[in-house]
């Protein structure tokens, strides 16, 4: 065992785990952050998708010992009031079916929409390639990342996440 400090959605956690514990375990079991969801346990499915400084990864399968002092976001630090365009748009396109996969699958998409607010078919395919929904919402979750982008394009406060690299907006 091992004590751990954890920075997950601004807050400060300290956890006595075995280093190798999955992160997951401790967002769900020691943070009672219960959002973010087990589906494979082996990096498969994306339902476990967390953000590991801004970068969307698989916590499943991510030793807790490898992100002392690194900021995790959890589909909690998002925004609890749904504000975020990306929260907004799943809402008004309706995305999920049993949700169970839904968690993941906006930690990847807001991940993509702050380095590329202007993402095509082909670059929504393939950062959204690890995410699977056993309902199969695909078409919708494509629909709901491009009506958020074009919300994100049009709102001032999300132009300062954008990173190089993005096509958009030409
Ligand atoms: S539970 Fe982590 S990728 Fe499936
Ligand atoms: S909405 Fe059911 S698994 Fe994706």
């Amino acid at each position: 065992m091992a004590e751990i400090k954890l920075i997950i959605n601004e807050k400060e956690h300290t956890v006595d785990v075995e280093p190798q514990m999955p992160l997951l375990w401790v967002i769900r079991d020691f943070a009672n952050l219960t959002g973010t969801k087990f589906g494979c346990g082996m990096s498969q499915c994306g339902a476990c998708t967390v953000h590991l400084d801004g970068k969307p990864i698989r916590s499943c399968t991510f030793p807790v010992v490898a992100v002392q002092k690194q900021k995790i976001t959890t589909i909690e630090g998002i925004a609890m009031d749904n504000s975020h365009p990306v929260q907004k748009a799943w809402i008004e396109e309706q995305v999920p079916q049993c949700g169970y996969c839904q968690s993941g699958q906006i930690m990847s998409a807001i991940a993509l929409l702050e380095k590329n607010q202007n993402p095509t078919d082909e670059d929504i395919d393939t950062a959204m390639a690890g995410n699977l929904c056993r309902c199969g919402t695909y078409g919708r979750v494509r629909k709901a990342i491009k009506k958020a982008a074009e919300a994100m394009r049009n709102n001032p406060a999300y132009q300062k996440s954008k990173a190089s690299g993005d096509s958009g907006n030409k």
